[in-house]
């Protein structure tokens, strides 16, 4: 434990890492972590954190898609928001997204603690889907909560069938309300997310956290290869139509291309093939695809390659291709005097402040279009997540809790950023 933070903050960072471990137990299925949007472990989740946003001396109520916000009133007019999400993607750690709602959390209870109420209301927000994990479709929560959401979503299914629309009543929400429900931006002041890194970068600087510059550009595919099923035992090799070859093939293009253009990655997470048995040829395969960049020009650029080469795969092999664009998000960069701000927050606690971009999404992408966004990025071990050995420092998060407090205090004196005037 570092010495040199003060035992309130000690304190609150072993609260938040004590929270992020309790909130690990709440999942849909035993043994592993998976909170989906509008499941039941969600709805737990969110019953949870509202008692904790209860006992920080925070309102709280839930938007029309089952955002869970919190609200500490301030002395003025303005509100500063602090944000994250609690969903989860499959087999998941126990700080992607939680740590953030966390750290913010423990931030208010702190002013609560002392009583203190700052010239700005503070917002706490913890979105209730940022993964899509049940619908494919990043940023539901955010999207809501940013008057950005876009109203044919609602028919997605999951793998059940269900549809977006029947998720959002049964997660209590009003699936009528979801364009018109969102958080005007006119009182707002500034968005901060505090998140894991996912990287490696700060443990290579041997840093507590760091500001983040950029945020990349994602396109979400659906991609189908049909072919024609048959039996394995009689159909000679080279009348087949297999649609799981033409997926393969396909599964390696998409590596060799990212490989070919830097700064791109691009993934394909899921594959199911039909009929599903060992005895007959897939006549059908359905995969993820996932395409990022830093600029969005080179993104689309990889993207439609892409389309063009799982045509030409499934061309060659008799097959069918089907190509459905579920999500585009285009590349965000943090707001300059925010980050100014939260970069002499970071050198208020004593570590010098590094600036990094990255390649993971966030609910901060969306709140942009509402207000000033900035993001400070947790160190986490070798950069690992979306995966149960994600982990994260006691030490760091109390970096991070006292980073929040200094930004607070910056944004409360009106402290304009290094080379500005001070103050009004
Ligand atoms: O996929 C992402 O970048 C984030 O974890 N939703
Ligand atoms: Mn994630
Ligand atoms: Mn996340």
């Amino acid at each position: 434990m570092n010495t040199g933070q003060g035992s309130e903050i000690r304190d609150a960072a072993v609260t938040v890492m004590r929270r992020c471990g309790s909130l690990a137990n709440i999942s849909e299925e035993p043994g592993l972590i998976v909170r989906p949007y509008g499941s039941q472990a969600m709805n737990e989740t969110n019953d949870i954190v509202a008692g904790w946003m209860g006992e920080a001396g925070m309102s709280t109520r839930r938007d029309a898609i089952g955002n869970l916000i919190g609200r500490y009133e301030g002395t003025g007019e303005k509100t500063f928001v602090i944000g994250s999400h609690l969903d989860t993607v499959r087999d998941a750690g126990n700080y992607d997204g939680i740590l953030g709602v966390m750290v913010a959390l423990a931030c208010v209870q702190q002013l609560h603690n002392r009583g203190e109420r700052l010239p700005f209301s503070v917002e706490v927000v913890a979105f209730a889907d940022e993964e899509g994990l049940r619908f494919g479709t990043t940023f539901l929560g955010s999207s809501v909560y940013a008057g950005a959401f876009e109203e044919e979503l609602l028919s997605l299914e999951d793998h059940e069938g269900v549809t977006l629309r029947e998720a959002v009543r049964a997660f209590g929400g009003d699936p009528d309300a979801l364009e018109s429900d969102g958080r005007r931006g006119g009182d707002l002041r500034g968005y901060l997310e505090v998140h894991i890194e996912q990287g490696p970068m700060l443990e290579q600087e041997d840093l507590p956290v760091g500001v983040v510059s950029a945020i990349s550009g994602q396109s979400r595919v659906g991609v189908g290869f049909t072919g024609e099923a048959g039996h394995a035992g009689t159909v000679p090799m080279g009348s087949r139509r297999d649609a799981l070859c033409a997926a393969a093939e396909f599964v390696v293009d998409v590596e060799h291309a990212a490989r070919r253009e830097p700064g791109s990655v691009a993934t394909v997470g899921e594959i199911s093939s039909l009929p599903g048995a060992s005895n007959v040829i897939p006549g059908e395969a359905k995969l993820s695809l996932d395409v990022r960049h830093p600029e969005d020009a080179a993104r689309e650029r990889l993207r439609d390659h892409l389309e063009a080469r799982a045509r030409e795969i499934a061309a060659c092999r008799g097959c069918e291709s089907e190509w459905r664009v579920r999500q585009q998000t285009g590349a965000v960069a943090m707001d300059a005097e925010l980050c100014a701000l939260l970069e002499r927050a970071v050198e208020e606690t004593g570590t010098p402040a590094t600036r990094l971009s990255s390649g993971a999404g966030h609910d901060a992408m969306q709140v942009a279009v509402l207000a000033p966004v900035a993001m400070l990025f947790v160190r986490c071990e070798r950069g690992i997540s979306h995966n149960p050995a994600e982990s994260v420092d006691t030490d760091d998060v109390g970096a991070a809790i006292e980073v929040v407090r200094n930004l607070l205090s910056l944004v409360s004196r009106r402290v304009e950023p290094e080379g500005a005037q001070e103050g009004e």
